[in-house]
């Protein structure tokens, strides 16, 4: 298409509410607005998070423009969240979105937010090369996503029950954290012994994922331990998160490592919110440069969830003029 694309990118699939703003696929701008209003309930309730977003979404679009100094007359296209997601979230950006583009004539684009988590590696250099091999952990999936191309994406595993995140933040309510657990046990772990104490994981078919397994196991773990010794986490909350991180960090990437073995492949990464554990990004580094591979982790604000990795993939849609009608439903999956 001819001329620049100044693109407003809307991310509310679930509790944070954000905006971007792309120039040329250039990420100007990537605001989010948190929603603490969950901690109290261990987990995401879908109508305080919708609520919540209706809140959100005003400031967000206007702090997104006003630090790229774009006005609502310079936009070119909006791209928004078309799911999977919490119903209610997902509706309130995509009408949002699709009454701003219609009110402005400008098309409408709606996006994937699991293809946006994978195409987060685009925003920034180095940009992998294809065939790439993505494993996307989020808090409500864990898949291993091959692009042999820059417009294809093949789900070649894929979790049969939790997700990697739900097993992080599953695990730090069985420890007493407050939710989101993820990067809590993230940081609590830095001072733990990633070997002290051992849990098994599921070997599935394929480069499927199980974590249940994993889940009653660690439950059992802590309740046998308590019983022994009431005061056993006081003492070994660290070592408990560490070992815990390891143990999920390795399943994670053992499914990748293999894949990509027997597929051939040298440009692997990771993404989705998980992406954002330091022992993860630590492990995914260490194993590429051992096989002379390139690994890949987009910028941490691209890896939880964001507007700036909506916009890139809108951005790719806007090049190939696949614009979505009003009536667009949400995505289940
Ligand atoms: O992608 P995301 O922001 O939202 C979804 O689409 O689900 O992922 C959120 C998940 C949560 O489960 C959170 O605990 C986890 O990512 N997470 C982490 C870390 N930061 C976020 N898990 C482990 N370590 C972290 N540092
Ligand atoms: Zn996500």
């Amino acid at each position: 298409m001819a001329g620049d694309c100044i693109l407003l990118a809307i991310e509310s699939s679930c509790d944070d509410t954000s905006a971007a703003i792309l120039k040329n696929g250039q990420v100007l701008s990537n605001k989010i607005a948190n929603q603490q209003v969950h901690e109290a309930f261990g987990g995401v309730v879908p109508e305080l998070a919708s609520r919540a977003h209706q809140q959100h979404i005003l400031p967000v679009v206007h702090q997104a423009m006003d630090e790229a100094g774009i006005r609502l007359g310079d936009l070119n296209a909006i791209a928004y969240t078309q799911g999977p997601g919490l119903m209610g979230s997902l509706l309130v950006g995509s009408s949002f979105a699709k009454g701003l583009a219609l009110s402005l004539g400008i098309p409408s684009i709606g996006v994937h937010h699991m293809d946006a988590h994978v195409m987060a590696h685009f925003i920034d250099e180095p940009k992998p090369q294809f065939p790439f091999l993505c494993l996307v952990v989020s808090g409500g999936h864990t898949q291993l996503v091959l692009m042999r191309d820059a417009h294809s994406m093949e789900i070649i595993g894929k979790t049969k029950d939790d997700a990697a995140g739900e097993a992080f933040d599953k695990t730090a309510k069985l420890l007493g954290l407050p939710y989101p657990g993820g990067p809590l046990i993230d940081t609590l772990a830095q001072n733990g012994d990633p070997t002290k104490y051992h849990f098994s994981t599921s070997k599935m078919e394929g480069y499927d994922y199980s974590f249940s397994g994993l889940k009653t196991g660690i439950l059992y773990f802590l309740q046998d331990a308590l019983k022994k010794d009431p005061g056993f986490l006081e003492k070994e909350l660290a070592h408990v998160c560490a070992s815990v991180q390891k143990t999920i960090v390795d399943y994670v990437l053992s499914n990748l490592l293999r894949a990509a073995t027997d597929l051939g492949i040298q440009d692997i990464g990771i993404a989705g919110g998980v992406s954002a554990n330091s022992a993860l990004r630590k492990a995914i580094a260490f194993e590429a440069e051992k096989r002379a591979w390139r690994s890949y982790i987009p910028d941490f604000a691209y890896c939880t969830d964001n507007a700036a990795m909506i916009g890139i993939t809108g951005y790719t849609k806007y090049l190939m003029q696949e614009f979505s009608s009003i009536d667009a439903k949400p995505f289940a999956r």
